[in-house]
């Protein structure tokens, strides 16, 4: 999630299901944002696409965004819009973690602040990662130190800016299925590795919590 619009949340978040289910596991992708562009991605798909398997439930009724904790699936993976409040709310509520892609400036940082408070609020374990990050500049450094000020973890691999993302996504596919070995595929595959240690850690956590 993040109120900002174009920060890469339904990029990550195909990316991610993408990699879920290709590693055997059952994945469904809730699109909770009107504009529906998970919906489009499915709709690219080919027949015989590997990612043939994810399905993609167009929600935005927070009523329903809560019941998707039903799912007979291995993971959820909630695709949110910017700004409506209510849905986001829901799909926070719905959720075992919060992940907040965010561009590398002060301006995108700040903007990215309402969304965190939000899972603040709400208890909920919360990751940054940046998004579009060019290596060993100025501004990726600062925003890397600025978060790390946040009561927030910040997965430790960033995403970098790959034509793949967009050519691949617009196809239904991910760089994972449609780029295997290239660098957007190995890069997504590191994320990937990073945010299940996240989610482990996040697990562990609430085990703890829930048996004190
Ligand atoms: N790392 C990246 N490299 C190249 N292009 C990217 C990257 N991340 C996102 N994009 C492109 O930027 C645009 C916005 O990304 P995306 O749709 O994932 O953002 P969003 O946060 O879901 O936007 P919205 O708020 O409109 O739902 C898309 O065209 C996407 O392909
Ligand atoms: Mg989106």
């Amino acid at each position: 999630m993040n109120q900002k619009g174009g920060v890469g949340k339904t990029t990550l978040a195909l990316s991610l299901a993408a990699r879920w289910h290709l590693a055997g596991f059952s994945v469904a992708v809730i699109d909770c944002d009107p504009q529906g562009s998970s919906v489009f991605w499915k709709k690219q798909q080919v027949e015989n696409s590997l990612l043939r398997g994810i399905k993609v439930y167009a929600v935005t009724l927070p009523s329903e965004i809560r019941s998707c904790r039903n799912l007979d699936v291995d993971y959820v993976v909630l695709d949110t819009p910017g700004t409506d409040k209510s849905t986001v709310r829901a799909a926070i509520h719905a959720s075992d973690g919060l992940i907040i892609p965010v561009q590398p400036s002060a301006v995108d940082v700040d903007a990215s602040y309402a969304s965190l408070e939000a899972g603040l609020d709400a208890s909920k374990p919360i990751a940054y990662i940046l998004n579009r990050y060019i290596r060993q500049s100025i501004l990726g450094e600062d925003t890397k130190k600025a978060l790390k000020t946040a009561p927030v973890t910040v997965i430790d691999k960033v995403m970098h800016q790959y034509q793949d993302f967009p050519r691949s996504i617009g196809s239904g596919e991910t760089p994972t299925t449609m780029f295997p070995g290239q660098k957007s595929a190995r890069n997504i595959e590191a994320i990937g590795q990073a945010i299940d240690q996240w989610l482990i850690k996040c697990d562990q956590k609430s085990e703890t919590h829930s048996t004190v």
